[in-house]
Formats: C-alpha cells, sequence, structure tokens
C-alpha cells in the first residue's frame, strides 16, 4: 500500500462503480471514504435516507426491484445490525440474518446489477471463541467457522461462516472476504469514551488473552484495495500488530483520552451476559502476511496505542462522529509524515 491509498483528497473516478451496503454505519462511511478517494464511485445501499438505493437486505424482492435498471462493478456488504453493542447471544440474531439470508440476497443483487466482484466484511471470530494460543491463525491454515461449542455460539459462527462461504464460492462472481479485527477509531472509539466517562465500563482481567484490533480508517483501506487487488476467492486477514486483551484496550482509551480507569470485576460476573463471556475468554492472534503480499495492505498504526494517541490529539472528546472522521483524515495524515 502506498500512502495516498489512506489519501483523503478524492481522485478522479476510475469508472468503477461500487454498491456499498452499509455505507451510513461506522465501518461503512471510512469504507464510503476510502473506497472515494481511490478513485471509486459509491452507490450506498440501506434503508435509511441518506442511501442512493434504499433497501432491506432481508427483503429479496424489495432489493431486486430497488437496484433494477443499475449497474455496479463491485459490491460490498458491510451491513450488521450491531448499533446496540452485542451484550447477549440474542443481540447477534438479526446480524447473523444478515449474514446468512441478506447475503443470499446481496448475490442475487450483485448478479442483477452486473458485477463482477463481491466482497463481504468478516471476521477474525470467524475463527471461533476460545483460546486458541499464541500461535496466529492463518487464512489457509486454519478453518474458518468451526462449530460452535454452544447452539447459541453456532448460531453467530453459523453466520459468519455462510458469509464467507456464499461469498467466496459464489458462482460468476468473484468473492473475496475481508477478516477485521475489532474496530476502534473515529466513528467506533466515540461510544466507549462516553460509557468511560460515566464509569459505566467495567473490565475484567485480561489473564495473558489477546484480541486482534484495527483502526477503522486502516480497515477500510484494506477495502479499497481489495476492489483491484483481491485475489477471487481468497480470504485476508485485516488487524494490526499489536493483539491486545479487551481490558487492556479499554484501559488504553481511558489513559489515551485522560478518563477515569474503568473498573475492574471478575470475568464470573461477566457470565450472564453471554456473548461478551465468550469473546472476553477468547484469545487470539491472526497473521496478515497476506494482506500485505496480496493487498498491498500496510496499515498506518500498527498498534491501537498509536491509533488511540492519533485520534485523541485530532479529535478532542465529545466531538461529533462526523467532525471526528474528518479530523481523523488529518491525524492520519500525520502519523505517516
Ligand atoms: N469488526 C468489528 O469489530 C465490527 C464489525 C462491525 C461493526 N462493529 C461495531 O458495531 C458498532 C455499530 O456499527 P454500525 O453503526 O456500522 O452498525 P449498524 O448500526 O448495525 O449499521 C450498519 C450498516 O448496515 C446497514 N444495515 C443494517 N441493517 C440493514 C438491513 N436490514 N438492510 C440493509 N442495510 C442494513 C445500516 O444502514 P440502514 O440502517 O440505513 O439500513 C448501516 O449502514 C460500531 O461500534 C462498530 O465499530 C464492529
Amino acid at each position: 500500500m502506498t500512502d495516498d491509498n489512506r489519501s483523503p483528497r478524492p481522485r478522479p473516478a476510475t469508472g468503477t462503480t461500487v454498491l456499498l451496503a452499509g455505507a451510513t454505519g461506522v465501518f461503512g462511511r471510512h469504507a464510503a471514504r476510502a473506497l472515494t478517494a481511490a478513485g471509486h464511485r459509491v452507490l450506498a445501499l440501506g434503508r435509511g435516507a441518506g442511501n442512493d438505493v434504499r433497501a432491506d437486505l432481508d427483503d429479496r424482492d424489495a432489493l431486486l426491484r430497488a437496484v433494477d435498471g443499475r449497474h455496479a462493478d463491485v459490491v460490498v456488504h458491510a451491513a450488521t445490525a450491531l448499533r446496540k453493542p452485542p451484550a447477549r447471544h440474542a443481540d447477534m440474531a438479526a446480524t447473523n440474518t444478515l449474514r446468512t439470508r441478506g447475503t443470499r440476497h446481496l448475490l442475487d443483487a450483485a448478479r442483477e446489477v452486473g458485477a463482477r466482484r463481491f466482497i463481504a466484511e468478516s471476521m477474525v471470530f470467524g475463527y471461533g471463541y476460545g483460546d486458541f494460543g499464541d500461535r496466529p491463525r492463518t487464512e489457509a491454515g486454519t478453518p474458518f467457522g468451526p462449530p460452535g461449542t454452544s447452539a447459541a455460539l453456532e448460531r453467530t459462527l453459523a453466520g459468519l461462516r455462510t458469509k464467507e462461504e456464499l461469498t467466496l464460492t459464489a458462482d460468476g462472481i468473484e468473492g473475496i472476504a475481508l477478516r477485521f479485527g475489532l474496530f476502534y477509531g473515529p466513528g467506533g472509539t466515540e461510544a466507549l469514551l462516553e460509557l468511560l466517562r460515566r464509569r459505566a465500563l467495567p473490565v475484567t482481567p485480561d489473564r495473558g488473552l489477546v484480541l486482534p484490533w484495527v483502526e477503522l480508517g486502516d480497515a477500510a483501506a484494506a477495502l479499497a484495495l481489495a476492489v483491484d487487488h483481491g485475489v477471487p476467492g481468497q480470504a485476508y486477514n485485516i488487524a494490526d500488530q499489536d493483539p491486545l486483551g479487551f481490558g487492556a484496550h479499554v484501559r488504553l482509551t481511558a489513559e489515551v483520552f485522560g478518563l477515569p480507569r474503568p473498573l475492574t470485576l471478575p470475568r464470573w460476573a461477566m457470565r450472564p451476559l453471554g456473548y461478551v463471556h465468550a469473546v472476553l475468554g477468547t484469545n487470539l492472534r491472526v497473521d496478515t502476511a497476506l494482506a500485505a503480499e496480496e493487498l498491498g495492505w500496510r496499515p498506518a498504526f500498527r498498534s491501537a496505542r498509536e491509533g488511540l494517541a492519533a485520534m485523541a490529539r485530532q479529535a478532542a472528546p465529545g466531538q461529533s462522529r462526523s467532525a471526528a472522521t474528518t479530523s481523523t483524515a488529518a491525524a492520519q495524515e500525520e502519523n505517516r509524515q
């Protein structure tokens, strides 16, 4: 990746039109900006105002009607239903449906608009929930979407597994999956800041467990690169170089933004929050060499410490989401210099 891949200055359009489902979401807004900066034309797809194509991914007929007469070269599935952070397994249900039925419907829409390529936003938790030790997971060396260790986890893993399988084996369309680490950064971290300010976000001891993280702008840069450089049928791990425990990430965020240190609770106290409990018991590292080699992806921020520090320098706590997103472009510029 060259520095220009993170440039906020739009380049002249190359003629590639990208239909982006989830364009108004936290990741989607970064994605739309990165795609536009890379010279692509973005058509936003979603239910709400502010989308160019308004449709619900759950309603196949309405979706096909909405894209009727449209053309796109590439379709991206970055729609989730995670605005309310998932605490219990039931909180994943709508996102699981978007990953299964939503992917099927969006693939049908992709064929309808004549797309040659379909890119799925995927997630490192597709490797599973649990302790995977110190060896980083590689795309080829590790099964994706192993059976869940409980019925509830299986529903979420089935969602991740199905979204990738449908994408990577789609007939007549080049499928690519991006397995993102946990997002942080402008537009995402503000929700954490608010909870920290209210002292409403306890953490649990990490006890050596770590998770992969990626700054939202870096994640979006990987998507823009995948439009032109992703190898059909390939999944890519997209995470920074510094896996960090969930508790450590939250404490780091508090430290960088000068907020009160969160309270620490034992992990068993989180057991009633089934999904959170599974996440907090996960120890996962991923290898990102393939994304570097085939996409040319080089994250601007090698660690959350770097990325959060850049965000804190540029976006004072309490700033609006869009203002923070804009100022992060400046932070990324600054980080490169
Ligand atoms: N890797 C990760 O760590 C990861 C991945 C994803 C999200 N998250 C986190 O989850 C939080 C919420 O993210 P978010 O705001 O992007 O999520 P969101 O509120 O779930 O919205 C995501 C996008 O999906 C679209 N969408 C949702 N349901 C749809 C449907 N049925 N049909 C068509 N489009 C649909 C929404 O547009 P409409 O509402 O207009 O339909 C929106 O553009 C953030 O903190 C984010 O960082 C983390």
